[in-house]
């Protein structure tokens, strides 16, 4: 399998296609300060999720946020000074790899006792919690994993409250509890773990099993007793809260500053702007590059929703001819993306400048890239983007960033978004990728063979929307290849281009299968796109999953 740092991609989990290019360029130039208060502001309470290295740590965060409770998820070894500003209610230790005895195995911390906080250990989490206490750890007889069920031994434990007696849980684990830590008791074992939960009456507790996943069918029931009956949580992490919360801080941060938004038509830009705009909506200015490498109407849906339903000051480029120049000849995909983004930084440049002085830099910045920079586990993944050279923002352009949704993930974006009330298909947008369709053009970019390519996603998107699967799937999109084929239409031989279609479903751009489309729709796809674009006299739809492929054909 194809390790995550062999990518010579960007790691796009979703539309931060311009963000990426201010991000990357930002790297080279090295770091602008990020305006951001030490902590989210004034009594949030907060659930600290310790991550240990599981590759289920972020669904941990996840979990607790749809319990509507702010989490953070930081390394294990934070010091306390870092976690005390956040208000902490209670911590969550993630599972991990390896095995408590392991020479430099990592441990919790003495806060996490000392704060007498309530504590859930999950998996290695448990396994390190009771180790440390005194219990013993050791392999067990049996490795478990998958699927199996746990019978609860003390029902009236607040962590089961509305649980039925026995409940399906995922398991994955080497080691087990073969001595309880002394004060702990067993409140629920497994065929293979006589102690599957355990916990004390300092509220700490121990689950053997991953809670998080979605194959633990009441996972959501037992965080949410966690979060809100054992660590008292309100519950007031809500959309609405955010808003408010967040435009108060974008005001207090930028007085009488001016901020500067590139727009990409996405989901984070958009929300990103309409928070700013909302908090000082007069000191924001969006410019919104057209690169000429968009779909058919997208710069005008972009244009119109921002000016007319959001009244925004916009500065619109249309550099179309600008990155169809810089792309002529071009057929390497990595010079592709390397061109258009280096020209995006060179307009977005150029135009700043015309603005004068300007302060703040607004991107849509999201907790998983936060995440990611700051968990030692994935570093690799911040590295994937250094391969693409694009040239860093100058030294006179010295802004602050502002990045309101930094501590947001994709759906609670999508749910703010709502809230501001911008429109669903903005919201819903699938992602596109920032050199957008100069890397579905497969060879060289012309404007003739965009405006064949347009023509065919058009249609496809057209019938995907129809059949009611846009939001489904995690993209679709068309493909114009550079082979061309015989073909026969009416009594004529014609010799025209394959085009390709692909749609597939994912979590997370990381790994992609192929959708299962419906033959009908399939068939639908390629009649239209066969009649009704020029030049188009095969089409072909993409089987395969990621990996070996990858998303996008370049
Ligand atoms: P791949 O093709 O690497 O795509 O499987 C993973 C996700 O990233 C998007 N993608 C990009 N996004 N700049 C971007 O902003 C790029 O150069 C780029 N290349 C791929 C792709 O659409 C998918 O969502």
């Amino acid at each position: 399998m194809k390790k995550k740092s062999e990518s010579r991609r960007i790691a796009a989990s979703d539309d931060i296609e311009v963000s990426t290019y201010l991000e990357l360029a930002k790297e080279l130039h090295g770091e602008q300060p990020v305006v951001e208060p030490k902590a989210p502001p004034g009594e949030r309470e907060t659930i600290v999720v310790l991550d240990f290295g599981s590759q289920y740590s972020m669904l941990i965060a996840r979990r607790v946020r749809e319990c509507q409770v702010y989490c953070e998820l930081v390394p294990h070894d934070t010091p306390w000074e870092k976690i005390a500003p956040l208000n902490p209610r209670g911590f969550i230790l993630s599972g991990g790899p390896g095995s408590v005895y392991d020479a430099g195995a990592p441990l919790p911390l003495p806060y996490i006792y000392e704060s007498r906080l309530p504590v859930m250990g999950i998996c290695y989490g448990m396994l390190a919690v009771a180790y440390q206490l005194g219990g013993q750890v050791a392999r067990g007889p049996k490795h478990e994993y998958g699927h199996t069920i746990l019978y609860l031994s003390d029902e009236d434990c607040p962590l089961f409250a509305g649980l039925p007696s026995s409940l399906p849980v995922w398991m994955s684990h080497g080691d087990q509890i073969m001595e309880l830590p002394p004060g702990f008791k067993a409140l629920a074992y497994s065929e293979n773990s006589p102690f599957a939960v355990i916990g004390n009456d300092s509220n700490i507790y121990g689950l053997q099993f991953h809670p998080e996943v979605v194959h633990t069918t009441h996972g959501k029931a037992i965080f949410q007793n966690f979060v809100l009956q054992i660590c008292g949580c309100q519950g007031s992490w809500t959309p609405a809260n955010f808003i408010s919360e967040s435009v108060d801080k974008i005001r207090k941060q930028v007085g009488d500053g001016r901020v500067v938004c590139a727009l990409s038509g996405g989901v984070d830009s958009a929300v990103t702007a309409t928070l700013i705009d909302r908090g000082v909506g007069n000191k924001l200015t969006c410019i919104f590059i057209n690169n000429g490498l968009l779909r058919r109407d997208e710069p005008e849906r972009v244009l119109s929703t921002f000016k007319r339903n959001l009244k925004m000051d916009i500065v619109y480029i249309d550099a179309t001819d600008r990155f169809l120049e810089r792309l002529k000849g071009v057929r390497d995909p990595e010079k592709k993306r390397q061109l258009v983004g280096n020209e995006f930084i060179h307009i977005f440049e150029e135009e700043a400048a015309k603005l004068g002085k300007i302060d703040f830099l607004a991107q849509g910045t999201l907790y998983p890239d936060v995440i990611e920079s700051t968990c030692a586990e994935t570093k690799a993944a911040v590295k994937i983007k250094t391969h693409h050279n694009v040239g860093g923002l100058p030294a006179t352009m010295n802004f602050a960033l502002i990045e309101p949704l930094r501590y947001l993930f994709k759906d609670e974006v999508r749910e703010v978004g709502l809230a501001l009330g911008l429109p669903e298909d903005m919201i819903w947008r699938q992602p596109f990728p920032g050199p957008g369709l100069s890397i579905r053009v497969i060879g060289e970019v012309t404007r003739e063979k965009l405006d064949t390519l347009r023509a065919g996603d058009w249609i496809l998107m057209n019938e995907i929307k129809k059949a009611k699967l846009y939001r489904q799937l995690w993209q679709s999109f068309a493909i114009l290849t550079d082979i061309r084929s015989v073909g026969v239409m009416g009594d004529y031989r014609t010799y025209g281009y394959l085009m390709a279609i692909r749609a597939i479903t994912s979590e997370d751009a990381m790994t992609a299968d192929w959708a299962r489309l419906p033959h009908d729709l399939l068939a639908r796809i390629s009649d239209r796109i066969v009649n009704e674009v020029p030049n188009i006299n095969r089409v072909v739809y993409d089987v395969t999953s990621k990996p070996p492929a990858t998303i996008e054909w370049e």
